[in-house]
């Protein structure tokens, strides 16, 4: 799976983020049709996003495309009209229940077919941002084969709860944690929340950490200045690099020597520190 460290949302009704949004090396460009365009542009932003997907070059970005949610009445023009310009995967909000995602496969089926791509090329990336959704998602997960991520929304989810967004975090510690395991268990990535105030930079890096120290594979960033933070946040750092390398050493050495347990500066290493050690490797090679 490509990863998805930092997945930059623009929206869709402004060819001018959006050409400053494909020269920025995010890892995923999600140019936005839902709730970040007025009622009054959603047709406008469809023909942007179309235009850009077809005319400008993204490098080595992915080119995703947020539809509005399936049930809102708007899906299906969104996907008709962006499909031409053969994005690389379509962000699905509000995912609430496996019918949403059976229904968007099936228009994508169509799509794909009447386009000539490849069936099921095209991704889909599930953003779940409502209490029904955090309840469903084990089935959510399993549902679709083109799904590669589970996204987490904050700020619906606590419009859909009544709580309240703090700084601890805590009212959407549950879900963020529901997120990252459900997405481990069936071998999906987790991709964390926006982080909405562009005017703190420190509480920015420490959401981020938290969200690599859960397991989080990566952040939506709603501004480029949010880029080399969350980069950073999802990438090893070249102490923790050299830390696995020496740990893998140790143990290979140890093991063959058939000791299956030791010490390694004071702490006891065993076969499941192996496995976090190894995925640490694989990351700074930027494989997921
Ligand atoms: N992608 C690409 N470029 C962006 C950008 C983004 N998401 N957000 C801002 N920029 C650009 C601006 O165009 C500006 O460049 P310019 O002066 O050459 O035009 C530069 O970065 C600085 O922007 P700034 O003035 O600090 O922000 P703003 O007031 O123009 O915009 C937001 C603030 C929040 C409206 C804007 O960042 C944005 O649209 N973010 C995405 C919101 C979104 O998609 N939400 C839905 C998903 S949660
Ligand atoms: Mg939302």
């Amino acid at each position: 799976m490509r990863p998805r460290r930092t997945v930059l949302f623009v929206p869709g009704d402004s060819e001018r983020k959006i050409r400053k949004a494909a020269m920025l090396d995010a890892d995923c460009v999600v140019m936005d049709l839902e709730d970040g365009i007025a009622w009054s542009r959603k047709g406008a932003a469809r023909k942007t996003a179309t235009e850009a997907l077809l005319t400008m070059d993204f490098g080595r970005s992915e080119r995703a495309v947020r539809i509005n949610a399936v049930g809102s009445g708007l899906e299906e023009a969104d996907l008709k009209s962006t499909i031409v310009g053969r994005p690389d995967a379509y962000v699905l909000p509000k995912v609430e229940t496996p019918a949403q995602l059976i229904r968007l496969d099936k228009m994508l089926d169509v799509l794909e077919r009447r386009c000539e791509y490849e069936p099921n090329s095209t991704r889909v990336l599930a953003l779940v941002e409502t209490a029904l959704g955090i309840m469903n998602l084990r089935e959510i997960a399993q549902t679709s084969r083109r799904v590669d991520a589970l996204m987490f929304g904050a700020e619906d989810l606590i419009g859909d709860i009544g709580g309240r967004r703090t700084q601890g975090r805590w009212e959407v510690f549950y879900a963020r944690s529901k997120i990252v395991t459900t997405a481990a268990a069936f071998g999906l990535q987790a991709i964390d929340m926006v982080f909405v105030d562009l005017n703190d930079a420190e509480g920015l890096q420490a959401e981020c950490q938290q969200a690599a120290e859960l397991g989080f594979r990566g952040k939506m960033a709603i501004h480029p200045d949010q880029l080399p933070v969350t980069l950073a946040a999802f990438s090893p750092t070249s102490e923790q690099v050299s830390e696995a390398k020496r740990l893998i050493e140790a143990y290979e050495t140890y093991q063959a020597s058939g000791s299956g347990v030791f010490t390694l500066d004071g702490k006891m290493v065993e076969a499941s520190m192996l496995r976090t050690a190894e995925q640490v490797l694989a990351r700074a090679q930027g494989v997921e």
